[in-house]
């Protein structure tokens, strides 16, 4: 295989399910699959260049043309707004951007609200749609501790199963957006490697097509 189309995983549960899909498609690259601390995998048969990356990197790998794809969770895209072509919707790794809070304390929408998120982008768009003053306060995990300890009156932060939440004894208030993973391409790419990634554009689709 004379072109070889490189594809940024998400590190993860995710990527491993990204990667046994398209492994079942053509895409196989058995070299990921042994346990070693390898990141970056090619498979001159199949033509492809695997590595795997930090979920919320993969999209700056892809504008930056160091993957031709990769796949992503929609968060990721609407936080950061990477320059990409969002190709298709992968329909998995559901989860819903939310704000959450502490059960039953709902802030006073009339007070500056103090939202505790990894998502200031998400976070600013969707409460100045609202018209609603905020001060953001940026973590970068375990977020749902900052209004336990007074820090926050909410947060923004996806939700998958609520376990997390219900947990910590909180709950969602308001739903923003559903997220699910979907697969990019570098826009340059697209254009000079048009036919591998059209091809395997298609065979994604109709596998999950399949699935339905
Ligand atoms: C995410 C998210 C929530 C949790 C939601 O965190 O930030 O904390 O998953 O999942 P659940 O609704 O199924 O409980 P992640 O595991 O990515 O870790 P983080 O706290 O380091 O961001």
């Amino acid at each position: 295989m004379d072109e070889y189309i490189s594809i940024a995983l998400p590190k993860g549960r995710l990527g491993e399910k990204v990667y046994a899909l398209l492994s079942s498609l053509g895409y196989g690259c058995p070299a990921l699959l042994e346990q070693d601390r390898r990141l970056i995998f090619t498979d001159d048969e199949n033509g492809v260049r695997y590595f795997w990356s930090k979920p919320s990197d993969v999209a700056i790998y892809v504008e930056r043309a160091a993957a031709d794809v990769g796949v992503v969770g929609r968060d990721i895209l609407l936080e950061y707004e990477p320059d990409v072509y969002e190709l298709l919707d992968l329909g998995f790794g559901k989860c819903r951007m939310c704000v959450a809070g502490l059960r039953g304390e709902k802030p006073d929408p009339g007070r500056t609200v103090r939202v505790a998120t990894k998502f200031p982008h998400i976070a600013s768009e969707y409460y100045a749609s609202r018209s609603r003053d905020i001060d953001i306060i940026k973590l970068n995990g375990s977020i749902e501790i900052a209004p336990v300890l007074g820090m926050s009156d909410v947060i923004v932060d996806i939700v998958e199963t609520g376990r997390t939440l219900r947990e910590n004894g909180l709950e969602v208030f308001e739903e923003i957006v559903p997220v699910s993973a979907r697969f990019v391409a570098n826009k340059a790419s697209f254009k000079f490697k048009n036919a591998r990634i059209e091809e395997m554009l298609r065979r994604l689709s109709s596998a999950l097509e399949e699935e339905k």
